[in-house]
C-alpha cells in the first residue's frame, strides 16, 4: 500500500509499546486503524513516526494520551441483557448470603469506559439488595477522556431513552437541557479512577468483578496476567464476568465457568497451581 504512514520496523516498535504500556495487541489486521490515530497526533505534535516513538520513551504523561487516543471506548446501559439477568436473580441473590450485612458489596467495573456499565451496575443492585445490605464501586479505565465523562454523569438524550427502561430513568436519571444525568443516589456508590489493568490493584478483596470487552484486545500474555490479578484482588467465592466474546476455556485460571440460567459467568474456586 503505497499511503502508508510507517515503515513494518516502526510499526513493530509502536506495537510493543502498545502491548507492553496496555496489554492492547495491535496486529496488521487493525494496522490501518492505528496509522489513523496516529496521523491525527503527529499532526498535532507536528512529529515524524519515529520522532513520537523516541518522544514517548520520554515522557509517561504522553503515553497515557497517547494510549487514550487509542482505545475503543464503545459502551452502552444495559449491554448484554443476560449479564444483568444473571446478576439480579442468580449472583446478587447469592453475594447477600456470602457477605451479609456487616460491610458492602465490593464490585469493580474494571475498563468501565465512559461509565455507563458502572451505573447500571449501581442501578441494578440498588433494585436488587434487599433493605439492610450495601455496595461499593470502583470503576477504572485508562482513558482520561471517558473517566471524565463517567465522573460528570450526563448521557445524551436518544441514547439514554434507547437504553435505559422507562422506570430506571425515572427513578435514576433527572432530566436536564443537556442529557439526562444520574441521580447522586447511584453515583455516591461509584469511585471512578484512572488504573492500568496491566498494574495490580491492591485494593483487592473485591465480591464481584466486571470486566467486559476490555480484554478482547489483549494478547493472550496479558490477558493471564490480568485475570491472575483479578485472582488476586478478589474475594475466595468472587464472580468474575467476562465479555460475550472473552473466554477463559482451556486456561487454568482459579475461576470456573458456571452456565447459569440466563447465561454464563464465572466463580473462583480451588487453588491456582
Ligand atoms: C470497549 S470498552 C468496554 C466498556 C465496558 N466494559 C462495556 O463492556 O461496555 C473497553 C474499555 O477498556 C479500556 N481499556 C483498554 N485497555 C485497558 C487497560 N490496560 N487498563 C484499563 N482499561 C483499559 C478502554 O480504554 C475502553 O474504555
Amino acid at each position: 500500500m503505497g499511503d502508508k504512514l510507517c515503515s513494518d520496523q516502526i510499526f513493530d516498535l509502536y506495537r510493543n509499546l502498545i502491548d507492553k504500556a496496555s496489554g492492547i495487541q495491535f496486529s496488521s489486521a487493525n494496522r490501518v486503524i492505528f496509522e489513523s490515530k496516529l496521523r491525527e497526533l503527529l499532526r498535532i505534535r507536528k512529529m515524524t513516526p519515529m520522532e513520537y516513538y523516541r518522544y514517548l520513551q520520554h515522557d509517561s504523561e504522553e503515553v497515557k494520551f497517547f494510549l487514550d487516543t487509542l482505545t475503543t471506548n464503545l459502551t452502552s446501559f444495559f449491554r448484554n441483557q443476560s449479564n444483568w439477568d444473571s446478576l439480579i436473580y442468580e449472583i446478587i441473590p447469592d453475594l447477600m448470603k456470602k457477605v451479609g450485612q456487616q460491610r458492602e458489596i465490593r464490585i469493580w467495573s474494571a475498563g468501565c469506559s465512559t461509565g455507563e456499565e458502572a451505573y447500571t451496575l449501581a442501578m441494578v443492585f440498588e433494585r436488587t439488595l434487599q433493605p439492610g445490605y450495601t455496595y461499593k464501586i470502583i470503576a477504572c479505565d485508562l482513558s482520561l477522556k471517558s473517566l471524565h465523562t463517567a465522573s460528570e454523569g450526563l448521557y445524551a438524550f436518544d441514547k439514554t431513552e434507547k437504553d435505559v427502561p422507562p422506570d430506571f430513568l425515572n427513578e435514576f436519571f433527572d432530566r436536564e437541557a443537556d442529557g439526562y444525568r444520574v441521580k447522586p443516589l447511584i453515583k455516591n456508590h461509584i469511585v471512578f479512577n484512572y488504573h492500568n489493568l496491566m498494574n495490580p490493584m491492591h485494593s483487592g478483596h473485591f465480591d464481584l468483578i466486571v470486566c467486559r470487552n476490555v480484554l478482547i484486545y489483549f494478547d493472550k500474555e496479558s490477558f493471564l496476567k490480568v485475570i491472575r490479578q483479578f485472582y488476586n484482588d478478589s474475594m475466595p467465592y468472587a464472580y468474575l464476568i467476562l465479555g460475550h466474546s472473552e473466554t477463559l476455556f482451556n486456561l487454568n485460571t482459579g475461576f470456573h465457568l458456571r452456565k447459569g440460567k440466563y447465561g454464563c459467568y464465572y466463580v473462583k474456586e480451588g487453588i491456582l497451581s
